[in-house]
This record gives structure tokens, C-alpha cells and sequence, in this order.
């Protein structure tokens, strides 16, 4: 197994392309109640970085190699994978983007997970403790439309593909019926009611914030 030396900090990976709206609000806020707690935070936006998802070179899966969790693929996302393994949490946050997480979070998965994962049904983690995870979804469907819409299979998936990497904790916040545009006026939107839509963050996003900096608390606890 692997062993790394880990660091009392949690990293912030945005997988979204905005960064001062809903998920990135929220994945500050995660990072400020781990802050609370005296860890070390680190907000990374993805849609900075050059990188793609995994190639399947497979030399993480070899057998001289598959203990160390490293990828060998170099490129943007190289210092990332190198700062969460000496990391003790990461949280993501994601908006749905056509019912799943947006490409940049999902190639950013098949690195980060693959990495830490042997084809071995004995001992399927190659960490004996990995990270606390948080994950945080952001999207315009309301929270009575996750189960019909599929997306709760979405998310049962995530928590079971870093379920394995051996974390003290998992953590999965779903935001919904988020405002998407400044004005609503500029834009053939007619199935979102601006009303509705203002309502719901003025009433409704502060507790998704609130819940937010609590997720960022227990990471940085390891709870
Ligand atoms: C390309 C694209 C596809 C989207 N697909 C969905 C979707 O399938 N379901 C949904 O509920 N919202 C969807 N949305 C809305 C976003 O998930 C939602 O506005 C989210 O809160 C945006 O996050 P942000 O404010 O951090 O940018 C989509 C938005 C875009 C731009």
C-alpha cells in the first residue's frame, strides 16, 4: 500500500468553467469552514489547466508501479495529483452539465481515481487511508426532480467509485434550482421563471452555503 505523509489540508477542485457563481461559491465556502479548522486550503480551477483524462497507458496498473499512485501521463493536472497526495481531503464541485459532471470533472475522476485503484478484487485501494471527499453538484433542476431525473443514480455511482479509496469521509451536496444568468431579460429562457429562480437564492443558496462550510469543517476533521 501506498503511504504518503499527508499534509492537514483540503484542496478545491472547480469543475466548472465560472468562477464566481454558484459552484465556485459554494467550493469557497466549503474551503473557509476547513480553514475554520486550521487546515490549508487550495482552490484549483480545472478550466485553467491543459490536461485530458486518462490515455490508458496503464503504467499506474503495472506491476513495478501500481502501489505508488502516480500517473505518468505529464501535463496540467501533474501538480494537482501530486498536491492531493499529500493532501488529507479534496472537495469538487460540479455543474450538471446534460445530467452529469462537466468533462473537466470527469476527466479529472479517471485520473485521480484510476491512479489509486488496482485490479484487485483482495485489495481494490492502493491507499490504506486515502482523503476525505466531498462532492458538490450544482444544477437548474429542482431537488424533487434528482430521483426522476436519474441523477441520484449519478451521484450513488460517485460515492461508490471514491468509497474506495479508503477516506475517513464522503460527502455529496446537491445546490438546485440554482440562478443561472445575471438577467434573465438577455436570454430565450422561457421554461425558468426569474421570480422563482431569485426566490430560491435569496432563500434557499445561503443554506446551501451554510451546508457547505459545514462539509468543509467535518473534511478537514476527517469525520
Ligand atoms: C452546457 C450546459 C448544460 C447544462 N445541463 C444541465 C442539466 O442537464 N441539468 C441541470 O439541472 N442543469 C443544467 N445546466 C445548468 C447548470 O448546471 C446550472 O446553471 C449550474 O448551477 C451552473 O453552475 P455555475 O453557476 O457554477 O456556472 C446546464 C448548463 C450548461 C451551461
Amino acid at each position: 500500500m501506498a503511504s504518503e505523509t499527508r499534509t492537514h489540508r483540503v484542496v478545491g477542485i472547480n469543475g466548472g468553467p465560472r468562477k464566481n457563481w454558484n459552484t465556485a461559491r459554494l467550493l469557497e465556502e466549503a474551503l473557509c469552514g476547513s480553514a475554520s479548522q486550521g487546515a490549508a486550503t487550495e482552490l484549483v480551477h480545472l478550466y485553467d489547466l491543459d490536461f485530458k483524462g486518462c490515455r490508458s497507458c496503464f503504467h499506474c496498473k503495472t506491476r513495478e508501479n501500481y502501489l505508488n499512485g502516480r500517473c505518468a501521463q505529464r501535463d496540467g493536472l501533474s501538480p494537482v495529483l501530486e498536491l492531493l497526495a499529500g493532501s488529507t481531503a479534496l472537495v469538487m464541485g460540479s455543474p450538471i452539465y446534460l445530467a452529469d459532471v462537466t468533462g473537466a470533472l470527469r476527466s479529472f475522476i479517471e485520473r485521480f481515481v484510476f491512479i489509486n485503484l488496482a485490479y484487485d478484487q483482495a485489495s481494490p485501494s492502493v491507499l490504506e487511508k486515502g482523503p476525505s471527499v466531498g462532492l458538490i453538484y450544482t444544477m437548474n433542476i429542482p431537488r424533487e426532480s434528482l430521483g426522476p431525473f436519474g441523477y441520484s443514480v449519478l451521484f450513488k455511482s460517485h460515492l461508490d467509485f471514491f468509497s474506495r479509496l479508503n477516506g475517513p469521509t464522503i460527502e455529496q451536496l446537491a445546490s438546485c434550482d440554482t440562478l443561472q444568468f445575471d438577467d434573465y431579460s438577455r436570454f430565450h429562457a422561457p421554461m425558468f421563471d426569474e421570480a422563482h429562480k431569485r426566490e430560491v437564492r435569496e432563500r434557499r443558496f445561503p443554506e446551501d452555503l451554510a451546508q457547505a462550510f459545514g462539509m468543509g469543517v467535518r473534511l478537514a476533521a476527517g469525520e
